[in-house]
């Protein structure tokens, strides 16, 4: 039986995956390590909550002691690290959250990790773990910084970060390769495109626009709505790390993509046209500093090395998140509640 810790599987892509994991595999133990911040939501969860190859635990991923535990009484063979502060608007606001849960909470689990799992763990210079076993680290293409008009990222690209949020992610990115290459822990880090589906807290731009269209809402768009992103459904962004555990070679980095550009206006006039609604929702507001212009993904090596193909188009993927977030309102209600709306008004004032 696979024994999996995912950390951060209260939020967004976590959950989603819990739930991937769960239907597609049977022989499998789920331990979902969430610190449950804002973006953490266990009801999101509570369809599992009974089922006995599914547990969750309360805590940080800084918590060398309760990593320590963890592994201990579970026998991880796998780890996969979807624990972060995700948000860019965020990380320009307060940015010191981002460098310890993003930077320090990776090394700690790459640390309990190589601890449990090499065979001589008092042995700094032995390279050898027991078979089977790896660490996922859940990056970004943010890590890349920013594309021109033409152009994709491709795995060997430098890291150019531009905002505290991805700047975190590319030195947890490093950390993690650094750990493959001094003690030869078995790791791979995914590098996915933005992604957009269910349970996808409303800060960011496909849950944010839905939620206000339906209430006739401003729809706030950062300067003048043309930078691109290159949209990834989250179930396709599921399957690719599932593919990656199981065939990625030791030490390399996939890039995760769905062939989807689009610019942020066309997303949002998307949205507004589903809902019925009217253009005059939309509000250009000031543009985010230090604003990245286009992303987009080469997925070519893991479409060719491992096989991996993205099932999902943006329209048939779009069509089922509207449908979503307008059959569960109680869930936006609920997650939106509190701390999320005094930092939403201070960001909407900002603007
Ligand atoms: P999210 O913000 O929805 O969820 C993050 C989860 O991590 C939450 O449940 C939160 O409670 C938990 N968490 C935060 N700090 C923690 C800590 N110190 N210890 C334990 N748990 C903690 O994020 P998401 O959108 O699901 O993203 C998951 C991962 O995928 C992140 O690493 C993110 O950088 C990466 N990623 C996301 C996207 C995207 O479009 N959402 C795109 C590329 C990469
Ligand atoms: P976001 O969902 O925050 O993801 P990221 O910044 O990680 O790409 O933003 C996606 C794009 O949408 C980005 O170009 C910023 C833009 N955006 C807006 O125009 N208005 C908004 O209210 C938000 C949240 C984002």
């Amino acid at each position: 039986m696979k024994s999996l810790l995912i950390t951060g599987g209260a939020g967004f892509i976590g959950s989603n995956f819990i739930f991937y994991m769960l239907a597609k595999h049977r022989d499998i133990r789920i331990v979902n390590l969430d610190a449950l911040t804002y973006a953490g939501n266990l009801s999101t969860l509570s369809p599992i909550s009974n089922d006995p190859r599914y547990s969750f635990v309360k805590g940080n991923i800084c918590d060398r002691t309760l990593l320590d535990a963890l592994f201990n009484k579970f026998q991880f063979d796998t780890v996969v690290n979807f624990a972060a502060e995700s948000h860019v608007d965020r990380s320009i606001v307060e940015p010191d959250i981002f460098l310890s849960t993003n930077i320090i909470g990776t090394q700690a689990l790459l640390h309990i990790a190589k601890r449990h799992w090499n065979i001589e763990p008092d042995n700094k210079y032995c390279r050898v773990y027991r078979s089977g076993v790896k660490f996922l680290q859940v990056s970004t293409d943010e890590v890349y910084g920013t594309l021109g008009s033409s152009g994709m990222f491709v795995e060997e690209m430098p890291l150019l970060p531009n905002s505290p949020y991805s700047a975190s992610k590319a030195s947890a990115d490093l950390i993690v390769r650094a750990y493959h290459e001094t003690y030869g822990l078995p790791i791979n880090i995914t590098r996915c495109s933005n992604n957009y589906g269910a349970f996808q807290f409303p800060e960011k731009l496909i849950p944010l626009m839905i939620h206000n269209c339906m209430l006739d809402k401003k729809l706030p768009v950062y300067g003048d709505g043309m930078q691109i992103r290159d949209w990834l459904y989250v179930e396709d962004h599921c399957s690719a790390i599932d593919t990656v555990i199981c065939k990625g070679i030791d030490g390399h980095i996939y890039n995760i993509g769905g062939n989807n550009e689009k610019p942020n206006i066309e997303v949002v006039k998307t949205i507004i046209s589903a809902l019925g609604k009217d253009n005059s929702l939309i509000e250009h507001v000031k543009d985010r500093p230090g604003h990245d212009r286009r992303y987009a993904i080469d997925n070519t090596k893991i479409t060719t090395q491992l096989g991996w193909t993205p099932e999902w188009t943006f329209e048939s993927g779009m069509a089922k998140t509207i449908d979503w977030y307008q059959n569960n309102q109680a869930w936006t209600d609920k997650v939106t509640s509190g701390e999320y709306l005094d930092y939403y008004e201070k960001m909407y004032l900002q603007n």
